[in-house]
């Protein structure tokens, strides 16, 4: 399996000693926000006790490679595809759950890879990504106030006192239930599902009647084409494992540092840090307080790490931000991932581009067009516009091209299943009647397979004019 090919000056070893003072557990020190109440103190530190007895999810290895890789994205010579659930449940980590998810993943970064030539790091948000910040702590349910639900890893979605109690022995099934899911990724990404010639497969039925299922299947018989045109010039394309292999990084937002620590490994060759429950981890727009315990956490961890930067960021705040976590200018250490809602891009995104290029940092620029466009329906689902996503990824583009920054990504919330979670979309529009039909699920609204084409589509074409021009 081959890397991005490296910018000379991005070549250096991006493993790094933590700032002084940071051990793993110094985050204890300070305010962690969106943490539950674990009514079991003892429970939680024996659990966290197992946890830190269990082999790692992830290798350092692997996670290097990644901050490599992300190096060169930064550097102007990929893009990134971070994707998956909102908030996935224990009982997606199956081998269908998983599969469905990869699916859609291969076919978004064929799509990206073959309408801008640029290669494409894919990450999901997949075999972690368990826990969720909320805006309120407590809901009330037929007159009973409970504690809101905050992902499987601390409760469940049951609306009874029982079900939202934070159980500590979560923790651990989030472990296994994220092991297992890793294993069959893996299994899938190395054992032939993720072959290019598997391209056509990639289509599922429901998608293939759609408008973007369709121009899909030309993709992939040009792709198909190219490859026996490879053969035919005497390129023994089977002997190229790149083209049968592939690579799923994996990522979830570090929402409890009790966990993340139990899961952070000291690596003896490289004198460095990993957080080894995911490759790349990410504070949220809800959990990046400068002096926060979240913060702390990953300053010292060396894995390639990210940040949700909402309307509300300034530019100086967002500077100090990447002075604590990018110390070294290491450039793709950091991946800003800008989620300001349609219409808001013109104004909040150069100067946060322009502050950050001045300050030295070269980091990711990832676009989240879901979460700053997420509104209540007539109807009383939590939805959001394919139109708005779409415009909000536009305005990135032209924000960027106006700063001279590269666009380095998209952040999307999408599943493989036929969902209707969110509006529009050229197959069968959905619409607010519509939105009952399949809506499943347990956060926020997602894209579904046909919607998550139709936007790769669009977002390859704005990304390739960005390159012509
Ligand atoms: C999320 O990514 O699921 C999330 C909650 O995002 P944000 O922190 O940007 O609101
Ligand atoms: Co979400």
């Amino acid at each position: 399996m081959t890397l991005l090919p490296l910018p000379p000056e991005t070549r250096q070893d991006p493993a790094a000693p933590p700032p002084p003072g940071w051990t793993p557990d110094s985050w204890r020190d300070r305010p962690a926000a969106q943490q539950p109440d674990w009514p079991d103190p003892q429970a939680l530190r024996r659990v966290t006790g197992t946890l830190t007895l269990q082999p790692p999810l992830v290798l350092p290895g692997e996670i290097l490679d990644l901050r490599r890789e992300l190096a060169g994205v930064a550097a102007g010579a990929g893009f990134l595809l971070q994707a998956g659930d909102c908030a996935e449940p224990f009982a997606s980590c199956t081998e269908d759950g998983v599969r469905g998810k990869l699916r859609v993943i291969l076919q978004l970064a064929i799509v990206l890879t073959f309408g801008s030539g640029l290669p494409v790091v894919k990450v999901g948000r997949i075999a972690g990504q368990f826990g969720k910040p909320r805006s309120r702590p407590t809901e009330t349910v037929d007159g009973v106030e409970l504690p809101v639900f905050r992902g499987d890893i601390v409760n469940g979605p049951e609306p009874t006192p029982e079900a939202r109690r934070a159980d500590a022995e979560r923790l651990l099934r989030a472990y296994h239930h994220s092991s297992a899911a890793l294993n069959v990724l893996r299994a899938l990404t190395l054992g032939g599902y993720a072959d290019l010639d598997q391209v056509h497969a990639w289509n599922q039925e429901s998608v293939r009647r759609s408008p973007a299922g369709r121009r899909y299947e030309q993709a992939a018989e040009d792709i198909t084409w190219a490859l026996r045109f490879m053969n035919a010039c005497g390129v023994d394309t089977g002997a190229q494992p790149v083209l049968h292999q592939t690579r799923l990084y994996t990522s979830h937002e570090a929402l409890l540092p009790p966990y993340e620590q139990a899961l952070t490994r000291y690596d003896e060759e490289r004198h460095a840090w990993f957080g080894t429950s995911a490759h790349l981890l990410w504070v949220g727009d809800r959990t990046r307080q400068l002096d926060g315990a979240h913060v702390e956490l990953l300053s010292g961890l060396a894995n390639p790490v990210g940040v949700k930067v909402g309307p509300s960021t300034t530019p100086e705040e967002l500077l100090l931000l990447c002075e604590r976590l990018d110390p070294h200018r290491s450039p793709g250490r950091l991946v800003l991932i800008t989620r300001l809602g349609a219409g808001r891009g013109a104004d909040l995104l150069p100067p946060l581009l322009r502050a950050v290029r001045e300050a030295g940092h070269l980091p990711v620029w990832a676009c989240d067009p879901m979460h700053g466009n997420t509104f209540v329906s007539d109807g009383g689902y939590k939805t959001r516009r394919l139109t708005d996503i779409t415009t909000e990824i536009g305005e990135f583009f032209a924000a960027h091209a106006q700063e001279g920054t590269h666009p380095g990504g998209v952040h999307l919330e999408l599943t493989g299943d036929d969902v209707t979670e969110c509006l529009g979309g050229d197959l069968d529009e959905i619409v607010d009647e519509r939105l009952a039909t399949r809506y499943e699920t347990s956060c926020d609204p997602r894209l579904n397979a046909a919607q998550s084409l139709e936007l790769a589509f669009r977002t390859g074409e704005i990304l390739r004019a960005h390159l012509r021009a």
